[in-house]
């Protein structure tokens, strides 16, 4: 169990910079995600904290105590890597071992650990097998097992499951949020994709280019976002966005047409509305407000239906309820929910406002 620190965190690479100017603490207990795009420093972040890497500016701390300088020995923390290599000649339950059998531990503790693991992940029946009689999610899980055996004192992953097909991801994704529960460990996690950081998360951090661009729980980032940036990177299908001014506490987009009241935005100035696919709404009949739009492309995806729709040279997208039934090109107006408009400022891009009343 521990709490985690980083503060004022730098690092270059020679001429690139991978992350800078890094304050985060991660509470003790908690499933603490790190997400964004390729390249943004997720991993350099790992490593930062695993001590496989020094900063060049700032310090890192576990529990109160600086470690920057520390070894990862020293550190205790385990980490599951991207790309998880298991020893191909040992079997499942020998991979697990291993990690027990450096430490010099007594064979009856080794048992006890390992047994205690793998009936966590339910992978008891595979202990025999060699790596490669497993599938790749039985690999995973025993991999991720391998980490767990150490008892360290906090977990960090990198991307441990990004390499799974879809079902195998979404099932594991179950399994790491009971696992963590269960371990009740502070488990840092790594990943590029929004829905498994959003469904796993207590707390993210989004990444931009080396930079923090938003911590808090998963809904907040979602409901709250600060800026365009974070708008657009979680969430799908994306939400929506149209560029027009703001002016007087009035916003007017020329393509297409449209005017809201809000508040807040000092001056004329460039902004950027943006709505959430579920907060459109399509009718077939003329609507006070509505923008005019025809059904440009309809995606029926059982419990919803994504409708986008072509308003003036823009294509926006609706998330509608069930099955609802258009016909392409068919005339709709479109309604935003008022209450869920973001407005960010056109050269920032962050949030200034939340909210609009009609014209
Ligand atoms: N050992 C290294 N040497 C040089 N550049 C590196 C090294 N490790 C990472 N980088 C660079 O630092 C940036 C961040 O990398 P990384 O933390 O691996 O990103 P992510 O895990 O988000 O994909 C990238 O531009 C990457 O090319
Ligand atoms: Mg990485």
């Amino acid at each position: 169990m521990a709490r985690l620190e980083l503060r004022g965190v730098s690092k270059h690479y020679g001429a690139i910079l991978a992350v800078e100017g890094i304050d985060l603490t991660v509470q003790d207990n908690e499933f603490f995600c790190i997400f964004g795009p390729p390249a943004c420093g997720k991993s350099t972040l790992l490593r930062l904290l695993l001590g496989l890497e020094t900063p060049d500016a700032g310090s890192i701390l576990i529990d109160g105590r600086e470690v920057t300088k520390s070894t990862p020995a020293e550190r205790n923390l385990s980490m599951v890597f991207q790309n998880l290599a298991l020893f191909p000649h040992l079997s499942a339950g020998d991979n697990l071992r291993f990690p027990l059998v450096e430490r010099k531990l007594s064979a009856a503790e080794i048992e006890r650990r390992v047994a205690a693991v793998a009936e966590k992940l339910h992978i008891t029946p595979l202990l025999s097998k060699l790596p490669a009689h497993l599938s790749g999610g039985e690999r995973q899980r025993v991999a991720i097992g391998r980490s767990l055996v150490r008892d360290p004192a906090a977990y960090l992953m990198d991307e441990p499951i990004s390499a799974l097909d879809a079902r195998l991801r979404e099932e594991m994704r179950v399994e790491l949020n009971r696992l963590q529960r269960e371990l009740k460990h502070t488990l840092v996690y790594v990943t590029h994709d929004q829905e498994e950081a959003m469904s796993v998360a207590d707390r993210m951090c989004i990444m931009d280019h080396g930079r923090i661009a938003q911590v808090g729980p998963p809904h907040e980032i979602y409901n709250a976002p600060q800026s365009r940036y974070v708008a657009e990177f979680v969430g799908s299908p994306p939400i929506n966005l149209i560029e027009g001014r703001c002016e007087a506490g009035r916003f007017a987009a020329g393509n297409p047409d449209f005017a809201v009241r809000i508040e807040g935005g000092a001056g004329a100035s460039a902004a950027v509305l943006g709505v959430r696919p579920e907060d459109v709404a399509v009718a077939r009949a003329p609507q006070p407000g509505a923008i005019a739009a025809r059904v440009y492309e309809v995606e029926p995806l059982g419990a919803f239906t994504v409708v986008a729709l072509k308003a003036g040279e823009r294509v926006l997208r609706a998330q509608l309820p069930g099955q609802p039934q258009f016909a392409l090109n068919e005339p709709t107006f479109v309604n935003f929910n008022l209450e869920r408009c973001h407005f960010f400022d056109g050269a920032t891009g962050r949030r200034f406002a939340t909210g609009a009343r009609p014209a």
